[in-house]
């Protein structure tokens, strides 16, 4: 469904792409425009920018691109008719009409609905108590029935069709059910329900919608825990378990913990700013994410090998993201969960207001079997926690610290600064050289993806892609163009699409900008167009090199027409031919 022009005008006039974007990231001001580091993919220098005239942006690093919609689109994971309500809201302009309620993501409404449903049904199994052992699993776990009814915990049986069938008793269809992620397909073609004999916990979005489940296994075969894999309403490394309720704690600190049942006893030992991930290592969206609601951040990982590793990688995300991080040590007991059960909350509170600064945990851990009595052991030390003071990204704390290790080790300040600065120089030249690396792979990678004849055809589609930008600056030359080419004469497919595309927006006397694409294109291919815009904004192509450029395409067309490409029909009829002749 299109949507009316001056509908879209006044919503991209009441958000401005440098305004929305610069509560994601933050722009600096470069002439007219600015420039970022990329929200979409992970960088020291900034890559991306934003052009205010065009009001688009396009990252040289990862190729993504678009107006302001598409940004939405990619950094809220939503489509585009939700990216517009976003964007409405935010503006404060109303919708065209209901008609747009109605088609903006049906599926997702289903799939909201089937979660809402399903996370009912698991708690009255859980309630009902028939042969069902999950209540008091989960009351010997130590958890209060209040906190088993704030959280909505639930029960699936140990059958293989009762989520099914009570839902498609509901009206919902099969399709929807595996949508949802709730059952799956056997190769038989049987479907049947994902969660079975398993501790259910709902996983919330900030609106209070059920967007995915967790599973515990009670006894029996099969993995401990089962999330939800990704579905529309739901993509597992962009959200948090608990963070509806974590939100509203308005603490400018949130614990963040590793498993469901650790947030869930940290919660009820009165500590609602606590959060995990969902069966997955912590990711930088993840970490974003934090940073909207937080300042600093309690890392109360396990105390094992793995949790102690997971820390080390948590605390370089969180800081990259901009946080504070503290580490909370655990001694005699494996994760929060088991240490609120034995030593309770008063000592649980102890540990957090006792939680180190994450520097000073790393130092610390560069100690671990090292005999820091003896000059090696001393001396590896020393080794060890260079790499740590050279990784502190603000340099005065770098020499706060820097002086604190030299006088504690009793060694010169000096020597010790120069040591890191050393390391500091020689990681800043491989971080770029790394970087680099990673850009050139990922335009060649995004080039593929989009319009991967491009690669068959390069004299082709560079000829193609130099129209296109010609079009983009020059809108009045539609009708010269026109007069010699014919998007059949286009020779990759993708590039024949946004021809088409420019020629039915111009034609409608529409204007013309990176806006006009969005609703035909996907963020991705949004990504593409904004490329050929961005990278030809200070070329001026000229009547001239369209010519030639026309010339190319349409001498690959002679060029099939007379080779020996013909088709299996062409051959046919030429060979008929051929035999009339002769008869
Ligand atoms: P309990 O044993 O119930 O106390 O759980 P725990 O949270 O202590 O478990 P553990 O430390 O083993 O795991 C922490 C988190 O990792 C869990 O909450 C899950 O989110 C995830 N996890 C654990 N086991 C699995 C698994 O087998 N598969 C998946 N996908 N995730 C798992
Ligand atoms: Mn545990």
């Amino acid at each position: 469904m299109a949507l009316p022009d001056d509908f879209l005008y006044q919503l991209k006039n009441a958000n401005s792409i440098e305004g929305v974007m610069s509560s994601y990231t933050s722009l600096k001001r470069t002439g007219h425009n600015y420039v970022c580091l990329c929200p979409f993919h992970s960088e020291k220098s900034p890559s991306c920018t934003v052009y205010t005239d065009t009001q688009s942006f396009y990252c040289f690093g990862c190729g993504a691109g678009g107006d302001v919609i598409t940004f939405v689109m990619k950094s809220e994971n939503l489509d585009y008719f939700e990216a517009v309500k976003y964007l409405a809201e935010r503006g404060n302009i109303p919708l065209p009409d209901e008609q747009f309620d109605e088609n903006s993501s049906r599926i997702k409404q289903r799939v909201y609905e089937i979660n809402r449903l399903a996370a009912r049904f698991f708690f009255s199994q859980l309630k009902a108590q028939r042969d069902n052992n999950g209540l008091a699993y989960l009351l010997n776990r130590g958890l209060s029935l209040q906190t088993i009814e704030k959280y909505g915990l639930g029960y699936a049986d140990d059958k293989w069709n009762n989520l099914k069938n009570y839902l498609m008793s509901e009206g919902y269809t099969e399709n929807e059910l595996i949508v949802a992620g709730l059952c799956i397909k056997s190769k038989s073609g049987n479907l049947y329900d994902v969660f079975r004999n398993r501790v259910i916990f709902p996983i919330l979005d900030l609106r209070g919608n059920v967007i995915a489940f967790g599973g515990r296994l009670l006894d029996g075969e099969g993995p401990k825990y089962l999330n939800s894999s990704d579905t529309p309403v739901f993509k597992k490394s962009r959200n948090l378990f608990s963070l509806n309720f974590a939100k509203s704690s308005n603490e400018k600190r949130l614990i963040l913990a590793e498993g469901y049942m650790d947030v869930i006893a940290i919660n009820q030992a009165g500590f609602s700013n606590t959060v995990a991930t969902l069966g997955t290592a912590l990711t930088p969206e993840q970490a974003r994410l934090m940073s909207q609601y937080a300042e600093e951040i309690i890392i109360a990982y396990d105390s094992d090998d793995a949790g102690q590793k997971a820390t080390y990688k948590a605390i370089a995300l969180l800081s990259d993201a901009g946080l504070k991080t503290r580490v909370l040590t655990i001694d005699n007991a494996k994760d929060p969960d088991e240490f609120i059960k034995k030593f309770g909350a008063t000592r649980f509170k102890l540990l957090l207001d006792n939680s180190e600064g994450a520097i000073v945990y790393e130092l610390n851990k560069c100690k671990n079997g090292l005999d820091m009595e003896s000059d090696t052991g001393k001396v590896e030390y020393l080794k060890r926690v260079t790499h740590i003071l050279a990784d502190i990204k603000s340099s005065v704390e770098r020499e706060v610290y820097i002086s604190r290790v030299a006088n504690e080790q009793g060694v010169s300040k000096e020597t010790l600064l120069y040591e890191v600065n050393a390391l500091v120089k020689k990681q800043r030249n491989m971080n770029e050289k790394r970087e680099w690396r990673n850009i050139t792979n990922q335009i060649t990678a995004k080039r593929d993806n989009i319009n991967p004849e491009a690669a068959k055809y390069p004299k082709e589609a560079k000829a193609e892609t130099g129209i296109i930008a010609f079009l983009l600056n020059n809108p009045d030359k539609l009708e010269f163009v026109k007069s010699r080419l014919q998007a059949e004469d286009f020779v990759t497919a993708f590039n024949k699409r946004v021809f088409i595309s420019i020629v039915d927006k111009i034609g409608g006397s529409k204007d013309i900008s990176i806006s006009s694409f969005n609703d035909d294109f996907t963020p991705d291919e949004m990504g593409k167009i904004s490329e050929i815009s961005a990278k030809t904004r200070e070329i001026n192509i000229t009547q001239e090199t369209v010519s030639d450029y026309i010339d190319v395409l349409l001498s690959h067309i002679d060029n099939t027409a007379n080779g020996n490409d013909m088709s299996d029909e062409d051959f046919l009829n030429f060979f008929n031919s051929l035999k009339q002749k002769l008869n």
